[in-house]
This record gives C-alpha cells, structure tokens and sequence, in this order.
C-alpha cells in the first residue's frame, strides 16, 4: 500500500527544525542577497532569476506601482478607510476592486495570447469583435493614440531580449483592431505586461498576480494618506453637486399604510 497523502501539500516551502526554506533555499541566506523582485520571481516561479529577467519583472512592477487617486481600487480603499477601518481592511477593499477593466485584464491578455499565439491574429481579432467580445489588453479611458507605459516596457523588452513572438502578436493584434473596427484601441499596460511574462514563461493563471504584487504599495499609501491627512467620513458624496437622481419625485404614502395613526 502507498503512502497516504497528506492533506495540506506545498511546493513552495517548508520548515526543518527552526529554518525555513523558500524553493529549497534557507530564508536566511535569501534576506540580503536577492533584491526583492529576484526573491518575488523565485516564489512564482520556483528557480532563481537571471539578471536580465530579475531587470524585466522590476520594471513590471514599477510600471503598475500607482497611477492616481482616480482609480476604482483607490476609491474603494480610501472610501473603507474614511468608514472608519484599519490599513489592512483597506487595503483589502482596493484589491477587491479589481476586476476585468482593472487590474484583472492582464489574466485575460496573458490567456489571449497563449491561447492564440500561433494562429492568424487578424482572424482571431475578426472572431472576437464579430462576437462583440472586448479583447482584454486593449484600449483604455485615457490613452488614445498609445500607452506611453507599454512603450517604454517594450523598450525595455527589446533591450533584454523579451520581445519575442509574444510581444509582436499583441502588437499584430492591435493593427489588426484599428484595421477592422476603423479606430485605434491601444495595447494598453495589461496587454504589453501579458506579452512580456508570457515570453518569460509566466502561466495566465498568474496573471491578477503580478498587477497585484506591483499595485499594493500604492494602495498602501493611499490608506496610509487617508488615515492620516483625513477626517473619518470624508469620503462621502456631495449629493447636490455630484449626484444625478432618476427615480420618482418626492410623493405621499398611500393612507393605508400610515399605520402609526390608525
Ligand atoms: C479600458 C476600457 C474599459 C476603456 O473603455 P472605453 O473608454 O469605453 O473605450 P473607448 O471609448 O476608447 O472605446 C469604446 C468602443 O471601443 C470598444 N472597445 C473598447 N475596448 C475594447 C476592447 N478591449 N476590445 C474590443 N472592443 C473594445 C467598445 O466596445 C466601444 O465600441 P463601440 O464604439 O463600437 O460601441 C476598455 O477599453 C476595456 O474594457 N478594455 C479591455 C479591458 C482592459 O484591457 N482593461 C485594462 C485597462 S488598463
């Protein structure tokens, strides 16, 4: 007879006596030897880094670091926060704000091209809008003509060596969308990350991971700021000037549910 299985299984780590070891290295030799991206790219994908690898993922990440106050995550974090709730609940409340047009879309991106990469991107691109399908990685509310983020990624990509097959699918994708619909939808951050960690081996299912990993530390200082600068309840709107009602206007109670003077 087998072993029996245990329950909890893990490939990531594990504890011998009073050490720890992440992927087969003792912690302790890892704290003050790998930067930590090298230590984050360890975690995800089990092996250590090249440099140019260690390079690449560094710049993901500060790529997504922060991008204002505006967006849905900083909203519903700083909005918790203002409710009277900790950093750590807040920071929760930002992560849960992601979602496909946020954050989420690099899941969708990474799955789009690993699952497409060796077909005709033109008809792929046909299939999807003749569906009235939204190609996750493309288009964004701001960037218009291109995503100046995705364009210094791939100067980077090309520089170490990343911009492969991937990275020219998605772009071949994004000529493809102006071409069939007659308007430009730029591959936007998500769409030129999902290239770059695809060429790096990354699975799709990582994807939210890696918008997650690079996005805390701007939630974080995001609640950190409300929770220090502002009043609690600050976060609320200011119905004259910000909100527009659509139901009925102000009316009477039909009589017989006024109960209290009966
Ligand atoms: C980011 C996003 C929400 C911006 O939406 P938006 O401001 O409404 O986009 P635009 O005004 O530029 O374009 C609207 C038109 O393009 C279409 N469109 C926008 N993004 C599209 C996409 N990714 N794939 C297919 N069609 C898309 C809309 O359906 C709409 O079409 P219509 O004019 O025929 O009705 C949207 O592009 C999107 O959902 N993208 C996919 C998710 C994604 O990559 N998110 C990450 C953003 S960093």
């Amino acid at each position: 007879m087998g072993e029996e299985k245990k329950k909890w299984r893990t490939a990531i780590s594990f504890h011998k006596g009073h050490e720890a070891y992440i992927r087969g290295y003792k912690l302790e030799d890892l704290v003050g030897n790998l930067t930590f991206t090298e230590a984050i790219y360890l975690v995800l994908k089990g092996e250590l880094p090249t440099e140019r690898e260690a390079k690449m993922l560094d710049a993901i990440f500060v790529s997504v670091v922060e991008h204002s106050i505006a967006p849905p995550s900083v909203i519903a974090a700083r909005a918790v926060v203002s409710g009277g709730n900790g950093l750590n609940v807040g920071v929760g409340a930002g992560i849960l704000a992601f979602g496909e047009a946020h954050g989420g879309a690099l899941e969708g991106a990474m799955k789009f091209l690993q699952e497409n990469l060796r077909k005709n991107p033109e008809e792929v691109v046909k299939e999807y809008l003749s569906q009235g399908r939204r190609i996750p990685g493309y288009g964004h509310r701001y960037y218009k003509e291109y995503d100046p983020r995705t364009k210094k990624l791939f100067e980077i990509a090309k520089e170490l060596n990343f911009f492969g097959d991937y990275c020219q699918f998605a772009l071949a994708a994004e000529k493809a969308i102006a071409h069939i619909k007659g308007k430009k939808l730029v591959l936007n951050v998500d769409g030129a990350i999902a290239a770059i960690v695809s060429q790096m081996g990354f699975d799709w299912r990582l994807g939210k991971g890696f918008f997650i990993i690079g996005r805390i530390p701007g939630l974080v200082a995001h609640v950190y700021e409300e929770l220090v600068r502002e009043k609690p309840f600050s976060k609320r709107l200011d119905e004259e000037k910000e909100v527009e009602y659509l139901g009925v206007p102000p009316r009477e109670l039909p009589e017989e549910f006024k109960r209290d003077r009966r």
